[in-house]
């Protein structure tokens, strides 16, 4: 999708359908030009409803505010209402919140995470015809809008959607086709393409760096397991940021195995590990003034004859023991080790971790929210609110005194499920702070998508699968530390 800002007002503007988003249902607006025809579609201007006029080749939608949030889903449902058109090109005004570029970029975005599908697998791929988006700096409110500013907002808008996709395309993909390796050579791949240094842990590595639960959980499988370690070094970097994510590339439970109804959507529990790797894209890209770094553990949880047991005690890297009492609690036990190896190489001003951790995040707070956890309350809250700027739901769970006694083992440090079926969410996140150093205590949230990172149906501007839940949130959260 190609996009060109110009100065020329719509009316001078040839591309083939004009775009025209109605905000806050005020069809009265000299943008509206087929008022009639509108009102016998039954257009209302609702949030998101379409009304395409062939014979005018225009389509309008509804927002409901000109806030981001709201324009980035209209932006993305007239996307979807051109899909099977044969329309190669549009034009669009510009929209902003009284001056404010964000709605310009979400806009943007709005368009590109709208015009996404993923075909891989069919036979027959639907070509998608629109290439050519127009932004004519005709604001919706008249105001005068400078166009370097505004072209700077929508090439960084193309950036941050364009790794959304890329973050959407490796989750989609099946696990017999994205296994550890192949995880493997994708971040080799971005490093080559966008000059990210590179270094992949093999076992012979890993078991030197007595990365032992991470490998464990990893044996039962034919795909040996990968961890990958993306740096974006800028010179005279503002601050330090590390991101670790969870990589199973298949999650099938191991012997505690998943229910079969439950093991459908499996191949989605990378979400964590590949939303890293499109945060790193978009690092590079952008090339943020911040040193980003990016760990993935990536492993395949399978069954076999050598695979690891409820019953068995693991020492992770840093030496503590753990009671293993369910392999499905096996995210946790790689992020450990991850996390630790991690804190071991860079010595961060913030630690995030993203990953599918738990189904109790999902019965929590839902599908489309993600669950934010940490011992610092503010770091938390930077999160929350980054996410809702970027166009993300999330929502802090509250860590107490009293979750440590929920994970206490008899046998060894620590057990690997709770002793409780309740607040499993934050009782996961209470395991994975027993791993967070001293020194990390206070920048660490932890961040689990197992809600929106894979939906089985359409919402807002994500489609059906994969979302890239982590990439526009942590992006924009790192821009700001870029301030
Ligand atoms: N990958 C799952 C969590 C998950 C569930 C992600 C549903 C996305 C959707 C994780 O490894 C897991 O299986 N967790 C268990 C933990 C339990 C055994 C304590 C769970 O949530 O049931
Ligand atoms: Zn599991
Ligand atoms: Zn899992």
């Amino acid at each position: 999708m190609n996009f060109r800002l110009t100065a020329l007002p719509m009316a001078d503007l040839s591309d083939e359908l004009e775009v025209i988003i109605v905000v806050d249902n005020d069809t009265k607006h000299r943008f509206v030009q087929d008022k009639k025809l509108l009102k016998k579609a039954g257009f209302k201007g609702g949030q998101d409803e379409t009304c395409l006029l062939l014979g005018e080749d225009r389509l309008y939608v509804g927002a409901d505010s000109l806030k981001s949030a709201n324009i980035r889903t209209a932006a993305a449902m007239a996307i979807k209402a051109l899909k099977g058109t044969s329309y190669e090109s549009v034009k669009v005004a510009t929209y902003t919140n009284e001056g404010c570029t964000y709605t310009l970029r979400a806009m943007v975005e709005g368009f590109i995470l709208g015009a996404y599908s993923f075909e891989t697998y069919k036979s027959k791929q639907n070509e998608n015809k629109l290439i050519d988006i127009s932004i004519s700096l005709e604001e919706y409110a008249g105001l005068d809008i400078d166009i370097e500013k505004a072209s700077e907002v929508v090439h960084k808008a193309q950036i941050i959607a364009d790794a959304t996709n890329f973050t959407r395309d490796i989750v989609n993909t099946t696990p017999d086709d994205c296994y550890p390796d192949v995880m493997a050579s994708i971040a080799e791949g971005l490093a080559e393409d966008t000059g990210l240094k590179c270094n992949i842990l093999k076992p012979k590595k890993l078991r030197k760096e007595k990365m032992e639960t991470l490998l464990a959980v990893a044996r039962a499988s034919r795909h040996k397991p990968r961890v990958i370690h993306l740096k974006h070094k800028p010179k005279n970097p503002k601050c330090v940021v590390t991101l670790v994510g969870k990589g199973l590339t298949y999650d099938s439970g191991g012997l505690s195995l998943k229910p079969a109804d439950y093991m459908v959507t499996m191949k989605s529990d990378k979400s964590g590990g590949s939303a890293v790797l499109g945060i790193m894209k978009a690092v590079a890209e952008l090339d943020l003034p911040i040193e980003v770094h990016g760990f993935v553990g990536a492993v395949e949880n399978m069954i076999g004859g050598d695979a690891y047991k409820p019953d068995d005690v693991l020492v992770a890297k840093n030496g503590k023991t753990i009671e293993i009492r369910n392999t499905d609690a096996e995210g946790r036990l790689v992020l450990a080790d991850t996390l630790c190896y991690a804190q071991q190489e860079v010595k961060a001003d913030y630690l995030f971790d993203f990953a599918t951790l738990t189904g109790a995040s999902v019965v929590a707070v839902g599908h489309y929210t993600s669950s934010i956890m940490g011992k610092n309350k503010e770091v938390q809250d930077l999160v929350v609110k980054e996410a809702h700027n970027a166009g993300e739901l999330a929502t802090a769970l509250d860590f107490n005194p009293y979750l440590k006694k929920t994970i206490k083992s008899e046998i060894a440090d620590i057990c690997n499920i709770s002793n409780t079926r309740y607040g499993g969410a934050i009782t996961a996140g209470q395991f994975l702070s027993e791993f967070i150093d001293k020194d990390h205590e206070d920048k660490w949230a932890h961040i689990d998508i197992a809600g929106p990172a894979f939906v089985e149906h359409a919402w807002g501007e994500n489609p059906h699968g994969a979302s890239g839940a982590g990439v526009r949130l942590m992006v924009k959260l790192l821009e700001k530390l870029a301030k």
